[in-house]
């Protein structure tokens, strides 16, 4: 019987890291019957999580770089007085071209890209590792990357979101911050809510010479855990963080990284100059796991000639489904959102020739003609466009931004409520919900306050409740363990009934 529990436990835990890694939001309409007819209901949408290594262009800087033209002897790693390998850029076996960062790895011996020695010392040995996607990805996993040689004494590796015109660094790395780059050492774990933003310079990674480890990360998961929890449990806080917060979400988002590599390992205070073949960099693997970003209107993403785009749904089109269709320009284009959640909402651009039911696929009511008469047009600014019922003599609006909408765009649509200290003309008058009664409830008996706010009971924290304050200083007894599998197979439960009914 207790092996049971496990096993059917453990499955439910595969269940949950599958539908994880899934991610959630994967389909972009659904056709359902209703009084009207079959009618398409349309949802916000994101591609899958993939490995994005095959999908990028790497350049080096300076370009004659990669060892072997001319051919020149290094030393073993491990051993430095064994100096008689051979780097030759000519013959297949002992070359060491930039493609082996990305080709796959798990074999013995690893295969690794390897710079030129420090024969130019003092000359700094510095070199650029630039990765292009010519596309904006958002970054979903952490960036690992596996050195072979030891790993650099300073880096920095940076990101673009402008295709490389402009440049910001990412994390510092150093054996010493301070000595580096002027900065306080920090982790990733000192980070919280409100400093998950900034830059830091982190020596958890450029330990000397002849260690074991050899990688080096960039902690998106951590950051992600700030708000989703540290099992990534409550992915539905995360979202509402992501939604509500564009720099946020513009730091998981890049179009280009750069690895610049600034010192190699000496793995003492002085650099050995009889020695120089023993100072390269040699980097075996880069993990980069991301998606396409699609502003929540496609499912899926492609590569032709050479280039990633998005599956544009939601009569909207570009790269990054950035703008409306032609013929589809009824109203301003807007991104996706993930709230309310689970299933978010499309924001699809409307037809350029308004119908008073847009959403209807087979709608037998012809498209009623566009108001000439603008002073029967009232739409509080979030429209200047209306349709004119002739029968009942009245001007309807059409495509109502800033998530209002109504006859005159006067109420705030399904998953927002109104900002109390914002005129009906403001375009901050609607303001998107942090719980509600219907999907974003507050959890272990926290109270909805006014749409924003959960009020938690003792004892429990985070934005719908979902944390036990005793998580953050390590302290639950094992009896609020228990409490917190069972919460867990709660939403493990929730996010497969869900995923049942959306079919
Ligand atoms: C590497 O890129 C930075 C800008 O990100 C630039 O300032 C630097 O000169 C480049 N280094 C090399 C070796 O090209
Ligand atoms: C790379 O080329 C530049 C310019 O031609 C030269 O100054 C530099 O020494 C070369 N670097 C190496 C490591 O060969
Ligand atoms: C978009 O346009 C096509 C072609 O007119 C139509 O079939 C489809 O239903 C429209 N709506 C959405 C949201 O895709
Ligand atoms: C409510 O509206 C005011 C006035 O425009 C604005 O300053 C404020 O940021 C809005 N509140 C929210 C939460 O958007």
């Amino acid at each position: 019987m207790y092996l049971f529990l496990v096993l059917s436990l453990h499955t439910l835990w595969v269940a949950v890291s599958i539908a994880m890694q899934h991610g959630h939001y994967d389909m972009c309409k659904t056709q359902t019957k209703s009084d009207e007819g079959i009618v398409w209901e349309y949802m916000a949408c994101q591609p899958e999580s993939r490995d994005m290594t095959p999908y990028l262009k790497v350049k080096l800087e300076p370009p004659n770089s990669t060892c072997g033209d001319p051919p020149e002897p290094f030393c073993a790693m491990g051993n430095p007085y064994m100096c008689n390998n051979e780097c030759d850029a000519s013959t297949k076996e002992l070359a060491h071209p930039p493609e082996l960062m990305f080709d796959s790895e798990g074999r013995n011996p690893s295969t690794f890209w390897q710079s030129v020695t420090w024969k130019n010392y003092p000359a700094p040995l510095q070199i650029n590792v630039t990765l292009s996607w010519g596309k904006t990805i958002e970054l979903t996993q952490n960036i690992a990357i596996t050195f072979e040689s030891g790993r650099p004494e300073k880096m920095i590796l940076e990101k673009s979101l402008d295709y490389g015109l402009t440049w910001q660094p990412y994390q510092f790395y150093a054996a010493d911050c301070l000595d580096a780059f002027r900065m306080e050492p920090k982790s990733v774990k000192d980070l919280t809510s409100s400093t998950v933003l900034d830059i830091i310079c982190t020596e958890e990674y450029s330990t000397g010479y002849a260690t074991h480890t050899k990688t080096i990360s960039f902690e998106i998961k951590d950051r992600f855990a700030i708000f989703a929890g540290p099992r990534l449990h409550n992915m539905a806080s995360l979202y509402s963080q992501l939604d509500t917060t564009k720099n946020l979400r513009d730091f998981f988002t890049v179009t280009d990284l750069r690895i610049r590599l600034l010192k190699p390992a000496t793995g003492a205070t002085f650099v050995d100059e009889r020695n120089l073949e023993r100072y390269f960099y040699a980097i075996s693997d880069i993990k980069i796991h991301g998606r396409c970003k699609c502003n929540l209107h496609a499912n899926s993403c492609t590569f032709t000639n050479n280039r990633l785009a998005c599956d544009c749904e939601h009569n909207t089109t570009g790269q990054d489904c950035e703008r409306c269709k032609k013929n589809y320009q009824g109203q301003a284009w807007s991104p996706g959102s993930y709230l309310t959640i689970p299933k978010g909402t499309a924001n699809i651009c409307v037809s350029s020739m308004p119908s008073i039911f847009p959403k209807v696929a087979h709608s037998t009511v012809p498209p009623a003609r566009v108001s000439s008469h603008k002073r029967d047009c009232y739409c509080y600014g979030h429209s200047n466009r209306c349709t004119y019922i002739e029968v009942v003599n009245t001007a309807v609006c059409v495509g109502c931004r800033h998530n209002t909408h109504g006859q005159q765009c006067e109420k705030c649509k399904k998953g927002f409520h109104r900002n109390g200290s914002a005129k009906l003309d403001d375009v901050n008058v609607c303001i998107a919900n942090i719980c509600d009664n219907e999907l974003l409830r507050c959890q272990n008996g926290g109270v909805c306050h006014n749409n924003m706010r959960c009020l938690c009971p003792s004892g429990y924290t985070g934005i719908l409740c979902e944390k036990q304050k005793c998580e953050d200083t390590g302290s639950c007894s094992s009896k609020s363990g228990q409490e917190s599998i069972s919460h867990n197979l709660y939403l493990i439960t929730m996010i497969i009934v869900t995923r049942l009914c959306t079919f």
